[in-house]
């Protein structure tokens, strides 16, 4: 057995186990995750963790960078993935305490749900907000495999057209939630020509997205060629901090969200942005944002999923900004 086994099989007196990758090490204790590298090591709260680390697993690693804070993260090559200390952060990169490796996708994925299945209590849902989960503080107590196993609802076509998975009744399990009682529950009524009761269809949005059981983790609803329709519900702070390869808009559907957006290289602070219902805005490509929503939100993401956009980003053949006015 190669020393690196042998680690992740030997729980601590916590009762967790301890993983390597590469050079890093992960541990964790009643309170925290601890981090270490060959040139520093570094300590986050153990719920801010479980919950970057489930959005990291579950969105299998995003576009661009996934930052857990102002430290560490992962950067998707599609492919690859770097798993980084310090790289996107000045003063440690000044101070030479910096470390980056990639892995294969793979191997840092299986690495990442092992972390992430052994460290999660059985009172702990990462994706739930702050009100609506129990604790993940203290010893080893059971596993959440439901909650972190958890996938997102992809559209194969439309939401609403025969065949997708639906959200809207009480049959489907998934309560309106209490920041959403608001919200009607009635339906568009659709009058298709005879012929093409399959091809048309209408749903509400708002009463869809009432019924969602996380926050901050947007699922696809609409596909056209490369344009992603992400809407997602988001109450308290997103658990990462996203590092754009490519520019993404938001539409703010209801209530607010802060954003908070720094350099992606260095994390200088550019901008705060109130988005309030009905506002539309655009990241840009060279930035890092970070929302905070007082009340639970509704937000819907576009993306632009082409292959091609990093490249052309990073060379200077497209602009890092969405529009010219
Ligand atoms: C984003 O990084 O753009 C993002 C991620 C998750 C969300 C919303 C926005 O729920
Ligand atoms: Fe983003």
């Amino acid at each position: 057995m190669n020393p690196e086994d042998m680690m992740a099989d030997i729980a601590n007196e916590h009762g967790y186990r301890t993983f390597s990758l590469g050079e890093f090490t992960f541990n964790r204790d009643e309170y925290f995750a601890h981090i270490n590298w060959p040139t520093g090591n570094h300590t986050m709260s153990i719920d801010d963790f479980l919950r970057a680390l489930q959005r990291d697993v579950a969105w299998q690693f995003f576009y661009g960078i996934v930052n857990f804070d102002p430290v560490l993260g992962t950067v998707n090559h599609y492919g690859n993935v770097d798993l980084f200390a310090g790289s996107f952060n000045e003063a440690y990169r000044r101070a030479e305490l910096d470390h980056l490796e990639n892995f294969g996708q793979d191997e840092i994925l299986s690495a990442f749900n092992a972390i992430l299945v052994d460290w999660t209590n059985d009172s702990f849902d990462p994706f739930a907000s702050p009100e609506e989960t129990g604790s993940a503080w203290g010893d080893k107590s059971g596993s959440n495999q439901a909650a972190v196993t958890r996938r997102r609802v992809t559209a194969q076509r439309m939401v609403g057209v025969s065949g997708d998975e639906r959200l809207r009744s009480d049959e489907s399990g998934f309560p309106v939630n209490r920041m959403f009682a608001d919200i009607p529950q009635n339906e568009p009524l659709v009058e298709a020509e005879p012929g093409f009761e399959n091809e048309v269809a209408a749903f509400s949005l708002f009463a869809y997205l009432s019924r969602s059981d996380v926050t901050w983790n947007p699922s696809v609803v609409s596909v056209c060629g490369d344009s992603l329709f992400c809407p997602t519900t988001e109450e308290y702070i997103l658990p990462i901090i996203h590092g754009n390869d490519r520019v993404e808009w938001f539409v703010q559907l209801s209530d607010e969200i802060e954003w908070v957006v720094e350099d992606r290289d260095s994390g200088a602070m550019r901008a705060r942005v109130t988005m309030r219902a009905g506002d539309v805005g655009a990241m840009a490509a060279d930035i890092r944002h970070r929302g905070y929503s007082p009340k639970r939100s509704m937000l819907l993401v576009w993306e632009n999923a082409s292959p091609q956009l990093p490249e052309l980003i990073a060379s200077g053949r497209a602009p890092t900004y969405p529009v010219e006015f």
